[in-house]
């Protein structure tokens, strides 16, 4: 499998810290030293759908392609505002793709796991070309009120389109293990008559230490895993690409591997967390900066609800 086109887009409005703090007890200083963000991307007049449709319809045309030429699309999201159709239908429909369509919910390493499945369909042979765009929606499932999580994400659309004109996959994986009520985002329970006790839907709840202590063991053990399985030592990968969550955590990876700043590349302070969007919208501004050259050895890692995370180290060959 080869990463031979990408793309993304950002809602227009920037909301600052300072912003925040107009109508939440939180401070620039408290958010900058305690996550690494200062600002973040939220939707306001556009759609949703039209953020994913964008960053799809330039990664169709950066792989120098048409659409009738994708086999399948995977959209890795938790939060379209549609539960039907997916969000890659509604792509599908939008770029008039004539391929079948489904959606994944891989929370914050939607990105790593709907990877892991175009390269099944790519070995299988089901597909040669697959569009894999990762959106989230996260101004629309915290609670503005909440200080503890609003302050923490943004919005964003990034796809890729993966085809099977080479081999530049060296290996991915995928964990998975309890969450407990340490991160959850609930829907109502619906009016239906059959059921006595109604749920309304809750915002989402996240207890930042116990994930933060869950995100830096599920790293470390993810990309030593991955390395291993990949058969590359850590000093050979260019670019590290964490999800972007806290760059206090990304720091502490980095330290722990003994390895220089500049190979782990962030924009969380422009961004925020935009979950499953986070690493493909961050691929893609490497990318365009000119930071990717061919024959760089890429290493990704991302956790998130489930909880779930994931790893992958590609040789990058666009
Ligand atoms: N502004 C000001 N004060 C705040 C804010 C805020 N925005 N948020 C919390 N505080 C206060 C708390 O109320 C608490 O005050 P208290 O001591 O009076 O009770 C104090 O700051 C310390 O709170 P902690 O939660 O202990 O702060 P911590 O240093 O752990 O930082 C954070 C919180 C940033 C959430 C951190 O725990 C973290 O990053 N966790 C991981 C989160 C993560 O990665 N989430 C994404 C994973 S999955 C997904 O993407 C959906």
């Amino acid at each position: 499998m080869r990463i031979s086109g990408i793309g993304s887009a950002v809602p227009r409005q920037i909301v600052t810290n300072e912003m925040l703090s107009s109508f939440l007890d939180t401070s620039d200083e408290w958010i900058t030293t305690r996550t690494g963000i200062k600002q973040r991307r939220v939707i306001t007049e556009e759609k949703f759908e039209q953020l994913a449709v964008e960053a799809a319809r330039k990664a169709i045309a950066d792989a120098g392609l048409t659409p009738d030429s994708i086999e399948l699309i995977v959209c890795s999201t938790t939060t379209s505002p549609f539960i039907t159709p997916s969000l890659a239908c509604i792509v599908r429909e939008s770029l008039q793709i004539p391929s079948p369509a489904m959606d994944l919910n891989g929370a914050c390493a939607g990105f790593l796991y709907a990877l892991d499945a175009a390269d099944a369909y790519i070995k299988s042979k089901k597909a040669k070309t697959i569009l894999l765009i990762s959106a989230d929606n996260m101004s629309r499932i915290v609670d503005w009120t909440d200080r503890r999580t609003c302050v923490l994400f943004g919005d964003a659309a990034a796809a890729v389109v993966l085809t099977d004109a080479g081999d530049d996959f060296r290996a991915i994986l995928l964990r998975t293990e309890d969450n407990g009520t340490c991160l959850l985002a609930k829907n109502s329970s619906g009016n239906s008559p059959f059921i006595k006790e109604k749920t309304e839907p809750i915002a989402l709840q996240m207890e930042g230490q116990k994930v933060f202590k869950h995100a830096v063991a599920s790293a470390q053990a993810d990309i030593s895993k991955v390395l291993k399985l990949a058969g590359i030592a850590k000093e050979k990968i260019n670019h590290f690409l964490l999800h972007q969550a806290n760059i206090r955590i990304i720091d502490f990876i980095r330290k722990t591997l003994g390895l220089p700043e500049n190979k782990f590349n962030h924009n969380i302070e422009r961004y925020g967390n935009t979950s499953s969007a986070s690493i493909p919208l961050l691929m893609d501004e490497l990318y365009h900066a000119g930071q990717l050259r061919r024959g760089d050895m890429l290493l990704l890692n991302a956790f998130g609800a489930g909880f779930v995370s994931g790893a992958c180290v590609l040789e990058w060959n666009k």
